[in-house]
Parts: structure tokens; C-alpha cells; sequence
């Protein structure tokens, strides 16, 4: 701590005109009491369309539990983009993501990221942990839904010899199938794990069908006697909940699920309209079922932003005037003031928004 202030002396008297915190930031990248940050220290090739980027955050990290997520910030055309990624690794050890490169932020991740590059960050949360107390697990992902997964099959297996997990992956192809050859490794090693991949264009030839039970029977034949956790697309994800939900096993429902995406109602968007964004003396024309993240990102307005699916709330945006629609229920609201979430709301007519 004495060496630190006595750095930063140093650093005010010989960065004039920069701050001691630029100074500090070229010595530690890592140095910011403003945001936190990661420096990459390695970027490793999953499939043809991902990679792991492995991180060593700085000063006001929280240590993740297996399956939670955080909101990773990249500098894109000089402008800082957020999104949500879960962490890939186990718990206890230096976080990492996997990202699979699907639109504008990951593809850049994927293919930029190098190491010593620096992310900004938020620290973990999410509820998609494993459970408090030992119980037979079935783990149900398709395409990057594994990564969640991943990182309690890291945690769990190696260290606990009662573990009893059940994966079952689907992907279009082996090729594509994300950690498949360190996946068969643990699972030759520790009897606690099972791995079934589902190859829907290859072995298989067809998509895993959770509209019965059949593919499941076969797949794992106690899988109603397991906690369930699934992480995929969203079709993927409503069928499983349609299954579970619809009696096809005893007692309560014992399956969790993240989404990577929101469940929006389907045709929810109604009239759009021209939406300002007053501070960024920016507007657009835009159709009722855009979101109004999308719409200012569109225009250029730097917009608040993180999970872009309704449960962060970094995107919170304080109304001026007029009516937006929830994408989720349809409901239309807006008073004067209020804070609204744009990633999950449209314009509902004419809208102003104070950024
Ligand atoms: C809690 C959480 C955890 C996540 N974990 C991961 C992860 O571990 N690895 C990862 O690659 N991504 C993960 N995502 C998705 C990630 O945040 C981005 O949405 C994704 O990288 C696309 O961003 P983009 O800017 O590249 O695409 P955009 O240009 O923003 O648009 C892509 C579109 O695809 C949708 N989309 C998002 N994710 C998927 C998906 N997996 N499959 C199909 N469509 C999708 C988006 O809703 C959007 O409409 C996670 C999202 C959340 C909310
Ligand atoms: S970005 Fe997370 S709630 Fe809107």
C-alpha cells in the first residue's frame, strides 16, 4: 500500500498533463478505480466460431460460482460495447468466457481478443449454480448453452468422487461440439461423469425431440429422478420447460434453466415511432418490435447496456416523454421520469429519452 502511494507521487508529479491514473494505467493496465477491468492473458480456439479468453481481473473482482455470468465490456470503433458471457471455468480459478461468434460484439471477441488486450467487466452474478447439497445431476445444453455447465462439470467432478452428472450435449457436429475431446477425457476419468453428445447433422441426423419423452428414456432412463439443468436456444429451452412443467416427472419441477436470450411475447410489437434521444441530439424512425437499445445503437447514441435481456437493469434510461411497450407482456406504459429498461421495451409512438 506504501509502495502504491508512493508510485502514485511519483506518477503525479511526472505525468503532468496526464493524471497519476493514466500514468498507473500504462505501468498496470489493471489500475482503475473507476471500472473494472481484466487483462487477457490467453485466448484459446475452441470450434471454427469460438474461443475462450482467459482473464486476471483486477481489484474488486468477486471470486464466481459455477454457472454465473458477467457483463464483459470491449472497445468496438472506439465505442464500449457490453454483453453478458458466462464463465467457462471452474470455480477458484481465474475466469474465463467462451464466446461463439454469432453477431456483432462476439464475432469481434472471437477473432480480435489477444492476450494482454484489456476487458472491462462487472462482477459475476446469477442463480444458475449447482445445488447446495450433493444430488444426482442431468445437465441438459445445446451449441454455447455448455458453458455455464462446463464450468460446474469443471468444479464438481474432479473434486467430489460422489459427483453423479449426466451431460448431454447437442451440437450440429462433432466439430462444432464445444470441449468435446476434454469432456471424453473426464469422463473416462471419473465415473461421476457421463457424456452423450447429440450430433443433429451428423450421427443422429435430427434435433434431440423434447416434445416426449422418448429421446430422453434412451438417453438417461432415471432422468425424472435427477435435478435438471438446461442451457441452450430458446426453442430448446421452451421445450424442456413444456416437458418438465407437463407432469413427465414426480413431485415439483426440478429443472433450471438459463437463457441467453429473452422470452419476448410473440407479435408483442404494436405501432412503433420516432424515438430522440435528447442528450445525444439523435433520432430514428423505428418499428414497434425494435427494442430501443437497438434503435440508439443504431444512431450512433452510446446506450447503457448488459444482459440485453431483461434482468440486469444496467440499461436503464430515464423516460421524457411518451409510451413504450414491454416486448415481454405487451403492457404499455411511461410516466415523466420513469426509468425504463430499453433493451426489453419499443416505442409505443413518439418517444424522448434523457441520454
Ligand atoms: C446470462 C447470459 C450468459 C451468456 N453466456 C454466453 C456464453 O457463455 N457464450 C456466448 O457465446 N454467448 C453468451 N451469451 C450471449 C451473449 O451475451 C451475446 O448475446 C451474444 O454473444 C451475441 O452478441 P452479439 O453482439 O455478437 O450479437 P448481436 O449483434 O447482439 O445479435 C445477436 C442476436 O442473437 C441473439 N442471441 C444471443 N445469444 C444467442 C445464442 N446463444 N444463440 C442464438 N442467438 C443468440 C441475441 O438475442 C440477438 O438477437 C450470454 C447471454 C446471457 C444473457
Ligand atoms: S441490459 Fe440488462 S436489463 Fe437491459
Amino acid at each position: 500500500m506504501a509502495q502504491l502511494r508512493a508510485l502514485r507521487r511519483v506518477a503525479s508529479v511526472l505525468t503532468t498533463p496526464l493524471a497519476p491514473e493514466d500514468f498507473l494505467r500504462l505501468v498496470n493496465p489493471l489500475a482503475s478505480t473507476r471500472q473494472l477491468r481484466g487483462l487477457v492473458t490467453q485466448v484459446v480456439p475452441e470450434t471454427a466460431d469460438s474461443a475462450t479468453i482467459r482473464f486476471r481481473p483486477g481489484k474488486g473482482w468477486n471470486a464466481h460460482e459455477a454457472g454465473q455470468w458477467a457483463r464483459i465490456g470491449v472497445e468496438i470503433d472506439g465505442i464500449r460495447q457490453w454483453r453478458s458471457y458466462s464463465l467457462s471455468a471452474p470455480a477458484g480459478a481465474d475466469p474465463a468466457i467462451t464466446v461463439t461468434a454469432i453477431g456483432h460484439v462476439s464475432t469481434a471477441l472471437v477473432r480480435n481478443t489477444k492476450p494482454g488486450d484489456v476487458l472491462f467487466l462487472d462482477v459475476p452474478q446469477g442463480d444458475f449454480v449447482l445445488p447446495r447439497h450433493p444430488r444426482p445431476l442431468l445437465m441438459l445444453t445445446a451449441g454455447s448453452g455448455l458453458t455455464p455447465v462446463m464450468s460446474m462439470i469443471r468444479t464438481l467432478i474432479p473434486r467430489r468422487p460422489d459427483a453423479d452428472v449426466v451431460l448431454i450435449h447437442s451440437s450440429r457436429t462433432r466439430a462444432d461440439a464445444l470441449f468435446h475431446d476434454e469432456l471424453l477425457e473426464l469422463a473416462d476419468q471419473f465415473p461421476g461423469l457421463t457424456v452423450k453428445h447429440w450430433f443433429t447433422r451428423e450421427e443422429q441426423g435430427r434435433r434431440l425431440d423434447l416434445t416426449d419423452f422418448a429421446d430422453l428414456e434412451t438417453l438417461c432412463p432415471d432422468w425424472q429422478a435427477r435435478a435438471a439443468y438446461a442451457c441452450g436456444p430458446a426453442e430448446f429451452l421452451d421445450a424442456a420447460t413444456a416437458l418438465w412443467e407437463g407432469g413427465a416427472h414426480d413431485g415439483e419441477s426440478n429443472l433450471t434453466i438459463e437463457r441467453f436470450a429473452p422470452v419476448l411475447l410473440p407479435g408483442a410489437g404494436g405501432e412503433g415511432g420516432r424515438v430522440t434521444f435528447e442528450k445525444s441530439d439523435k433520432e430514428i424512425e423505428v418499428d414497434g418490435d425494435v427494442p430501443l437499445l437497438e434503435a440508439g445503437e443504431e444512431c450512433g447514441v452510446v446506450m447503457p447496456s448488459g444482459c440485453r435481456m431483461g434482468i440486469c437493469r444496467s440499461c436503464l434510461t430515464p423516460l421524457v416523454a411518451g409510451r413504450v411497450r414491454d416486448l415481454r407482456t405487451g403492457e404499455v406504459h411511461g410516466d415523466e421520469g420513469e426509468l425504463i429498461q430499453t433493451c426489453v421495451n419499443a416505442a409505443a409512438g413518439p418517444v424522448h429519452l434523457d441520454i
